[in-house]
């Protein structure tokens, strides 16, 4: 969702912020502003498109000053357009706030405020929340910090906000709640932003800020941080173990390509460490202290959205076959809203890429209160889901700049394979020697993923073949059924095509009658429990003149007699199927997406980190 970045230190704000804003550029995009301190004057620059549309915007005016503020927006409140873009102000003009996040309650503060004189330029709830610290800065004759704090008090929401007020340009306040919020502190700077994509080329000491705190950031006194209740918090630095390479295209042309093509060391990361075959040993250092819960669950569930909740329910099938233990898989968002049922002894896996996911904070914060043990699945080191959970295991991944996740539902269907053969190892649900062969064959995954990747030339052969297509379905069975789902999100969020992703028996309650000669169906029919199965039903679509692209094992010759394109990937147990197969539906959507001139490390109407319901 938004962005947000901001400088206080003696070097000149406007590059920090440009570049932070363009680090910041994936979350959400459809305007972009800025506001520096020069002296006591506010300079304000805001405008909608990208940020380099801003940059276009401002090119020949001032931009000095050494005090400053920087936002992307994902609207909400309001259409993306000049006036909403951020930063917003309130009546006095002194204050510039830039938020992430939603303010519920704005619209009846909005009608007091009103009734008390002020006047509003945008449609947005941000604006709101300015003129209330605004209209309490003036009335009470508090300092920002305390007007902010006030404010807060009555505000309703989720928000993570950084203020300046230009009566006091050596101050800058910002604060948290269910929003993601990080301080980095240099020597004689400070920077805050949304995550530390901005801030790791500038320092790698951080403060993660937490929820209902403050942080009044001082040129004289330094970082200080309180809570909403005005108790003095004492804040805590840690060091940030992210490469400033990992957040470059390295050569590629997308970040997208780029991380298909890390996947194999991304699951070699994520395995280091923690597999150790010859020994027969699964080690997750995370979740030790957890292990006999895991043990004596009656039953886990797994909560998720997009393609973590994908990644949750090939986590259903592991837990289920190898520790034989009861799951079940969940939209975070319907799971908050449903009443569900949960109590002590249930283990609740929360899966984010990006640990910032607010319907899955909720389901978490909801089965917490209920008493559950939760267990996080994330990639983002130090966010709020990893924060809030009471163990889990991170995805060692590495950042994940595309909006469409590739890498990280690689690296969460490994960690969940690690928790499901130790777990069903600890129970005594798998025999030695098929532990110790299902052990060798997830070493050799990342190999096999790379080989799958050598098949990239074909796969853009096929992309061409098809990329005019309006529709696609996607078919999979078994351990392959939530791949399919995955092949058809990954279609349609980057190359806008209507995808459709079925459990394969499915298709003839229904999604057959779609079937003609224009329509693609990409099969999962790989050598396994269900492949003869799966191979009825190619031939079901063959019969209506369907197109069949299959990814097969290597030297099937059934499939590959029946399909229009087959795409081979190594054999490996049905298990860890799937991290091989989504590998040509990534390639697939990618080349398609790039074909039909799309965005893909973009995509419209798309966040990366969807912070807000
Ligand atoms: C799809 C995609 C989204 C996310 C979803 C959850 O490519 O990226 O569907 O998977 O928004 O995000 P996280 O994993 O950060 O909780």
């Amino acid at each position: 969702m938004c962005g947000i970045v901001a400088y206080l230190g003696d070097k000149e704000a406007y590059p920090i912020l440009i570049n932070g804003l363009r680090r910041l550029e994936y979350r959400g995009y459809d305007s972009a502003g800025v506001a520096l301190l020069q002296g006591k004057d506010l300079i304000i620059y805001k405008c909608q498109g990208k940020v380099s549309d801003l940059e276009s915007h401002i090119n020949g005016r001032s931009t000095t000053g050494s005090v400053g503020i920087g936002h992307t927006r994902w609207a909400t409140h309001g259409p993306p357009n000049d006036v909403n873009a951020h930063p917003h102000q309130g009546t006095s003009g002194d204050l510039a706030l830039i938020h992430n996040g939603i303010i519920e309650n704005y619209a009846p503060i909005k009608e007091e405020l009103k009734h008390r004189g002020h006047t509003f330029r945008s449609d947005t709830d941000t604006e709101v929340l300015v003129h209330l610290i605004d209209d309490i800065q003036r009335s009470e004759g508090v300092d920002l910090a305390e007007a902010v704090r006030l404010a807060l008090a009555s505000v309703v929401g989720a928000y993570a906000i950084v203020v300046v007020d230009r009566k006091d340009p050596d101050v800058m306040v910002a604060a948290r709640k269910s929003s993601p919020l990080v301080i980095g502190i240099g020597e004689g700077e400070f920077f805050c932003a949304s995550d530390a994509t901005p801030i790791v080329e500038h320092t790698k000491n951080v403060v993660y800020v937490e929820d209902g705190e403050i942080a009044v950031i001082d040129r004289r006194k330094g970082l200080k941080i309180r809570n909403v209740k005005n108790q003095e918090k004492t804040p805590f630095i840690t060091e940030l173990e992210m490469h400033l390479e990992a957040l470059e295209k390295g050569g590629y042309d997308h970040f997208m390509l780029k991380e298909i093509h890390e996947q194999p060391r991304s699951i070699r990361d994520c395995l280091r460490g923690r597999l150790n075959p010859s020994k027969g040993e699964v080690m997750l250092g995370g979740i030790k202290d957890y292990e006999q819960k895991f043990v004596n669950a009656k039953r886990i569930l797994i909560v998720g959205c997009g393609t973590s909740w994908h990644a949750g329910m090939v986590g259903e099938y592991l837990f289920e076959e190898f520790a034989r233990i009861p799951v079940e898989v969940e939209y975070a968002s319907e799971f908050r809203y449903r009443n569900p049922i949960v109590n002590e002894d249930d283990i609740v896996i929360a899966i984010s890429q990006s640990g910032e996911t607010a319907d899955t904070l909720a389901a978490i914060e909801l089965a917490k209160g209920r008493g559950a043990t939760i267990i996080g699945i994330c990639n983002v080191v130090g966010s709020s889901i990893a924060r809030v959970t009471h163990a889990g295991s991170y995805t060692h991944a590495g950042p994940e700049i595309g909006v469409a996740s590739t890498k990280a539902f690689t690296a969460q269907v490994t960690v969940l394979t690690l928790m499901a053969l130790m777990i069903g190892q600890k129970k005594g649900m798998l025999s030695g020697s098929n532990f110790y062969r299902l052990l060798n064959e997830l070493d050799a995954i990342p190999d096999k993923v790379h080989k799958v990747l050598q098949k990239e030339a074909q796969i853009k052969y096929i992309a061409d073949i098809y990329k005019d297509a309006a529709n696609a379905l996607y078919l999979g069975r078994g351990y392959t059924f939530p791949v399919a789902l995955e092949g058809a999100l990954k279609l349609k969020e980057i190359s806008y095509i209507h995808a459709e992703g079925y459990p394969a028996a499915e298709m003839k309650h229904g999604p057959i009658a779609l079937i003609d000669d224009a329509m693609p169906v990409f099969v999962i029919a790989t050598k396994g429990a269900s492949y003869e199965k799966v191979v009825s039903n190619i031939q079901e679509v063959k019969a209506r003149k369907g197109k069949i692209i299959a990814i097969v094992t290597e030297g099937d010759t059934v499939v590959k007699g029946l399909a229009d394109h087959v795409i081979e990937i190594p054999e490996t147990p049905d298990a860890l199927v799937p991290l091989l197969s989504v590998v040509p539906m990534q390639l697939i959507s990618y080349h398609i997406a790039v074909m039909r001139g799309c965005n893909v490390d973009q995509p419209r109407n798309l966040a990366k980190s969807v912070t807000v319901e």
